[in-house]
């Protein structure tokens, strides 16, 4: 059985996107690239397709990561403290959701994920990665239905949306949030920052934080009901010392947690 069956059934409701609509939005360098039907973007000079980043939500490492944090053994579960580790019913906003990863951890505690990304570029891959996750669980789904009916159900809600546009609407969550999410890009001179890695090259070229930390914290501090969890590098200022609860660190980066006001 898939892993992520194993611990949680997925209940997708994804925004859809028209591709035709932005196939034109990606600027040179970059090029879309779909191998294997897998939508993709890489750098036009790139000649091997093994450089194309894309979401693969299947991935061993991205089961992996599903596994531990169903285990609590990832640094993010560990920030939502003890308390609401026990439970596993929470609605959580992934706030800038980017290529979806976080949100994959966080699913193992929740019963409601709802991604928020802003850029249709990157909206376009998450998509893509949710559409062949949904399918490739589907098909398993069949073949082991009586094995699985019993396991948790944790819904997925992706949206093509801005936090702030996000707040201002009248979507049903808004008043039922659990915990709010962010991971806001870093600063592009923080020579901390993975940015050697290709994936957060491509998202420091490709999208911009249209608010600031500070204004994204704000807006999480009057929305969720018990946690704000902050992605930081791992030296960074902290952004409200007054405010902050505590911290979890791991070896790049650092959660800092804040109450709601
Ligand atoms: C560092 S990435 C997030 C990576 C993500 N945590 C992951 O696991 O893949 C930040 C993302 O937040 C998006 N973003 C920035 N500001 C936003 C906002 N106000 N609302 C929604 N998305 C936003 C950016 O477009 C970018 O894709």
């Amino acid at each position: 059985m898939n892993i992520y069956q194993k611990f949680k059934r997925f209940k997708f409701t994804i925004d859809k996107l028209d591709f035709n609509l932005i196939k034109n939005c990606l600027v040179k360098p970059y090029i879309f690239t779909n191998h294997d039907d897998c939508l993709g973007i890489d750098l036009e000079t790139n000649k091997s397709i093994q450089n194309a980043l894309y979401c693969n939500f299947l991935s061993i490492k991205m089961q992996q990561r599903f596994e531990n944090a169903c285990c609590h053994k990832s640094s993010l579960i560990k920030a939502f403290g003890k308390s609401l580790l026990k439970r596993d019913d929470l609605v959580i906003l992934d706030a800038t959701s980017g290529f979806g990863n976080d949100s994959i951890e966080l699913a193992a505690k929740a019963k409601k994920v709802i991604m928020l990304e802003k850029s249709k570029i990157v909206y376009a891959l998450l998509q893509d990665g949710l559409e062949r996750l949904k399918s490739a669980l589907e098909q398993e789904l069949e073949s082991n239905e009586k094995i699985i009916k019993d396991t948790l159900q944790v819904e997925m809600l992706s949206l093509n949306l801005d936090f702030q546009a996000y707040a201002r609407s009248s979507q049903k969550d808004i008043n039922n949030i659990d915990i709010i999410y962010l991971d806001p890009m870093y600063p592009k001179d923080d020579k901390k920052t993975a940015l050697n890695k290709k994936y957060m090259q491509y998202l420091q070229d490709l999208t911009f934080n249209s608010a600031k930390d500070s204004e994204l914290l704000d807006l999480a501090l009057s929305i969720a009901k018990h946690r704000i969890i902050l992605k930081r590098p791992l030296h960074a200022e902290i952004l409200y010392p007054k405010k902050l609860c505590y911290q979890v660190k791991s070896k790049l980066v650092r959660y800092d947690v804040y109450l709601p006001s």
